[in-house]
């Protein structure tokens, strides 16, 4: 019998100059989050020509493209790719694939979570026959922007229903690791990322006469202190959570104390739990100080996306059938979780599921950028990589779970 693992191997890593190709396409081409119609149009046609069996575009009245593999079995898994671009622009020269759209940019990576699927869907139809089970191909938008709810408008239209998905992976960039290096963990993966709006409301009045107001200046100030306090005092220090005023405004002359102080935030935890609690305490420490000075407040609690929750099945699972197929020493249990966000979690909050992340720093090709960098980049030898992984976690998945 034919080795599955060779054939994929080796049906990845032919294809890599095409790999290459659509990932600098789309990287020329990039769309803001729920805008990504010509790449949604990309996808699907791709998705056509592969020869795969159900292909539903602008599902769930999004930009969504969502593929359907049918191999021969009751069980289906999903894959998941994020499609979206950021608005920046592209600041380097000599980028023979820079981006032709001003103020946007694929800094995130996403052209290549989306080429990567591409590749795994390719591979995956030319085994079709030999599949224990269906493939479910998400090509999700929206990942960057809180406003219009990617990953968690699909589950909400039921892309992880009809057919029933019992497990979920995804792939993310990440310019810490170095190129060829996959990674993941167990457990808490990446955190929750939460935003809020506070407005405090004082009374207005002459500078040079602070008792005939209420200052919300003032008031704006001990608020900051004591919600900082939160984190310090009120959560335990082996659960980690940031709270950051990021943003804040409030008068316009220097001789007027002002009617109002308007704040905004984030709120970022690894547990469910503390997730939950945290805007409680914020509301105490807002009623205890505004009321202290006589004033009032407003608070607005968004939530966000739920933190990443690797689970232990499917990310043992694939943490051994990463080593099977790419090698011993290029899968790394990462030690750490990380504070940034990543919408993936509204999957796991349905299906047991693993969010990857693939090594793409190469320092002598001058690889070495932040995600969100305005000269981003990726090692483009790992597309055949993310292929090989993502392609081999389905069918595995798969021939494991009948
Ligand atoms: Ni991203």
């Amino acid at each position: 019998m034919e080795n599955i693992k060779e054939t994929i191997i080796n049906e990845a890593n032919k294809m890599k100059n095409e790999l290459i190709e659509w990932r600098r396409y789309l990287h020329m081409h990039p769309e803001l989050s729920g805008q990504e119609y010509n790449t949604a149009k990309f996808v699907a046609e791709k998705l056509r020509e592969f020869g795969v069996d159900e292909i539903i575009e602008g599902f769930g009245g999004t930009t969504a493209v969502v593929g359907l593999i049918k191999g021969n079995g009751e069980n289906t898994v999903a894959l998941r790719a994020d499609m979206d671009a950021l608005p920046m622009d592209e600041l380097v020269e000599n980028r023979p694939y820079k981006s032709t759209v001003k103020g946007v940019m694929h800094s995130c990576g996403h052209d290549a979570h989306t080429t990567i699927l591409l590749g795994a869907a390719k591979v995956l139809t030319k085994i079709k026959d030999k599949l224990k089970g269906n493939v479910k191909l998400i090509f999700q938008p929206c990942e960057e922007r809180h406003d219009c709810k990617g990953a968690k408008a699909l589950v909400e239209a039921g892309v992880l229903e009809n057919p029933k998905v019992s497990a979920i992976f995804g792939i993310h960039m990440f310019p810490e690791l170095p190129a060829g290096k996959i990674g993941t963990r167990v457990g808490e993966f990446m955190a929750s990322s939460d935003i809020f709006h506070i407005k405090i409301k004082g009374k207005g009045s002459h500078a040079s006469r602070p008792h005939m107001g209420i200052d919300p200046v003032i008031i704006a100030a001990q608020a900051i202190n004591s919600l900082h306090h939160i984190v310090s005092r009120k959560v335990d220090p082996l659960h980690p959570a940031v709270l950051t005023v990021g943003k804040i405004s409030g008068g316009h002359a220097e001789n007027i104390i002002p009617d109002e102080v308007d704040m905004s935030g984030t709120v970022r935890t690894l547990s469910i739990d503390l997730r939950d609690e945290i805007p409680k305490w914020m509301e105490h420490t807002l009623w205890g100080i505004t009321t202290a000075y006589g004033g009032a407040y407003e608070f607005h609690y968004e939530h966000g996306t739920p933190p990443v929750i690797n689970d232990e099945r499917t990310t043992r699972f694939a943490l051994e059938k990463m080593k099977e197929i790419l090698g011993e020493e290029a899968v790394i249990e990462l030690e750490y979780p990380s504070m940034g966000g990543e919408d993936f979690s509204e999957y796991q909050q349905v299906v047991p599921g693993t969010f990857i992340r693939l090594g793409i720093r190469n320092e002598e090709k001058g690889i070495k950028a932040p995600l969100h960098s305005p000269i981003f980049d990726i090692d483009e030898d790992v597309l055949p990589i993310g292929v090989e992984a993502m392609s081999y976690l389905a069918e595995e998945w798969l021939r494991q779970n009948q």
